[in-house]
């Protein structure tokens, strides 16, 4: 979505926001520009394109300014071309202002500010918030500020805005509702930023404005906050965790294979302090307060988005298994409109790795309303989600930079991996020996992850033999089945392949008449409880000349025959093997994507964070 930087202090602003805006290029964009403040004149640039068609657009011009703030466009309303790029101006042209979310009630500000005689020139809703800031600075004789208070007022949707003021250079307002912005205070200088990324590199001090805040940032008197109804707040100043080198590609061509390649030790990072061999214990200290309403909780509400939504139907089949709890697993775009019974002994778990999903967000309001316990997985620190879920465990997974999903998943499926096991062991639903012995398997999980890793090779010969394909099937079954899906998720997105998830029996109910000589099917067909019924659909794909591409474990010698490829991963317990069995499929869409020229890392028409509806 919508990437928002912003500077004031002594340097020379543009480099800080192409360099920020780059690092924000990840949660997915079709346009972009700047606006740079120097004394009273104020310039803007934008235009279509990718930050580097930006910097060839300016090449040349002047780029003076202390005070700049630059954006990333994800289009919603009107297309993405020069004129709907950010900044936007009001009719004074004295403002400059970039936007993330979504004005609602545009239209009826617009019309009446037509009225007024203001001229509007693109089709966004963001146009209308700027030219209705500066009408009231004009017809109120009020600062910025305070005009920015005011036009929020009227104004219902989602927004982080920041605007800044030719005739007040000293000065940035920011302000947020439901869409995120941090603001970093380094020395004599502030940024602004849609998330954390912009800003690590500058200062590790950084403020997360809440809702219905309004920061204004002044040169000599610093960073003040007030909310809407313009009581004063004190500032909550926190320490950035994250790294500079996690946000680099660190030697891989892309960000996205990087993240596949770290996930040995991510996932090593979400189980650190919490699983405990020695003592043969689950800790998860965010949770531990509500630990006895989860025990005893009648059912368990999973609720999640894409890829997120997939590791909750994993979490699904764990804790019915482990924990013996009913669960639910929604998609919270349908859930949010839905008129859903959600009880207080219910337990939600809202599952983001971005932790700023619009969907996910509103429903967790919905299911909070109704008076359920919400209990967050997160991957970014200090995210919306993580910030209005009672308690919660962080995945620990790193900053994932690729759209694509693959290290948050995994990251997600450990942490709801240690759940489950800790509240079935408090149930005692789960016996001792169970218990431990998951607990060891668990464990030894990392390096099995690393050992399927070593596949690449093989798993890229395989993708040069697909990589044409106009259609792809994935089954799985059991554990594997939300596997399937997501497999499916990663070869669509990033290579533009159509690509459908099922559960491998279901394949006789429909999908069975796709199937003919082109088309590859990937079956997840690793020892368990379903093996010989996975056996049983492979033959019947072999029946009808597809092609089989199947996940096995080590020694498998049955489904070796059937099958045209196998990649072996190493052997689990049933409920571990999501966690080896997505790795090789999410190397072979990664590979087939580059082979196809597509843009992995930032797949078309698609953003990372979902901050609009
Ligand atoms: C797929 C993908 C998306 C996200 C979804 C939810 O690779 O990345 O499907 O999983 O948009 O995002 P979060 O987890 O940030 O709520």
């Amino acid at each position: 979505m919508c990437g928002i930087v912003a500077y004031l202090g002594e340097k020379q602003a543009y480099p800080i926001l192409i360099n920020g805006l780059r690092r924000l290029e990840y949660r997915g964009y079709d346009s972009a520009g700047v606006a740079l403040l120097e004394g009273d004149a104020l310039t803007i640039y934008k235009c279509q394109g990718k930050v580097s068609d930006l910097e060839s657009h300016i090449n040349g011009r002047s780029t003076v300014g202390t005070v700049g703030i630059g954006h990333t466009r994800w289009a919603t309303h009107g297309p993405p071309n020069d004129v709907n790029a950010h900044p936007h101006q009001g009719t004074s042209g004295d403002l400059a202002l970039i936007h993330n979310g979504i004005i609602e009630n545009y239209a009826p500000i617009k019309e009446e500010l037509v009225h007024r005689g203001h001229v509007f020139r693109s089709d966004t809703d963001t146009e209308v918030l700027v030219h209705l800031i500066d009408d009231i600075q004009r017809s109120e004789n009020v600062d910025l500020a305070e005009a920015v208070r005011l036009a929020l007022s009227n104004v219902v949707g989602a927004y982080a805005i920041v605007v800044i003021d030719r005739k007040d250079p000293e000065v940035m307002v920011a302000a947020r509702k439901s869409s995120p912005l941090v603001i970093g205070i380094g020395e004599g200088e502030f940024f602004c930023a849609s998330d954390a990324t912009p800003i690590v590199e500058h200062t590790k001090n950084v403020v997360y404005l809440e809702d219905g805040e309004i920061a204004v940032i002044d040169r000599t008197k610093g960073l003040k906050i007030r909310n809407i109804k313009n009581q004063v707040k004190t500032p909550f100043i926190q320490e950035l965790e994250m790294q500079l080198e996690a946000l680099e590609k660190g030697g891989y061509d892309h960000f996205m294979l990087k993240e596949i390649h770290e996930q040995s030790r991510s996932i090593r990072d979400s189980m650190r302090g919490r699983l405990n061999l020695g003592k043969g214990e689950v800790v998860l200290g965010g949770i531990k307060d509500y630990e006895q309403k989860f025990v005893n909780a009648k059912r368990i509400l999973i609720l999640g988005c894409g890829t997120s939504w997939h590791a909750g139907m994993v979490g699904e089949y764990l804790f019915e298994e482990f924990a013996r709890i009913p669960v639910e697993v929604e998609y919270a775009s349908e859930f949010r409109y839905r008129n859903p019974i959600v009880n207080e002994d219910d337990i939600v778990i809202a599952i983001s790795q971005s932790g700023e999903t619009a969907d996910t967000l509103a429903a967790i309001e919905l299911a909070k309303g109704r008076g359920a316990m919400i209990i967050g997985i997160c991957n970014v620190v200090g995210s919306s989600i993580a910030r209005v879920t009672h308690a919660g465990s962080y995945t620990h997974a790193g900053p994932e930079i690729g759209v694509a999903s693959t290290k948050a998943f995994t990251a997600q499926v450990t942490v709801l991996t240690l759940m489950a096991l800790m509240i079935g062991q408090k149930r005692g639903t789960l016996s001792g020996g169970n218990f431990y012995r998951l607990l060891n398997e668990l464990d030894a999980i990392p390096d099995k992850v690393q050992k399927v890793l070593q596949k690449e090779a093989q798993i890229k010969y395989i993708a040069d033999i697909y990589k044409d394909a106009s259609n792809a099937l994935y089954l799985g079954r059991g554990y594997t089945f939300p596997v399937a899906l997501e497999g499916a998720l990663k070869l669509k997105e990033i290579s533009y392949i159509h690509a459908e998830g099922y559960p491998a029996a279901e394949m006789k109910h429909g999908p069975i008449a796709l199937i003919d000589e082109a088309m590859p099917v990937f079956v997840i067909a690793t020892k368990g409880a379903s093996y010989e019924k996975v056996v049983s659909n492979i033959q019947e794909v072999k029946a009808r000349k597809g092609k089989i591409i199947a996940i096995v474990t080590e020694g498998d010698t049955m489904v070796k025959d059937l099958a045209d490829h196998v990649i072996e991963i190493p052997e689990t317990a049933d409920p571990l093997v999501p966690l080896l069995s997505v790795v090789p499929l999410q190397l072979i869409s990664y590979h087939i994507a580059v082979m196809r020229g597509c843009n992995v890392d930032q797949p078309r028409n698609l953003a990372k964070s979902v901050t609009v509806e």
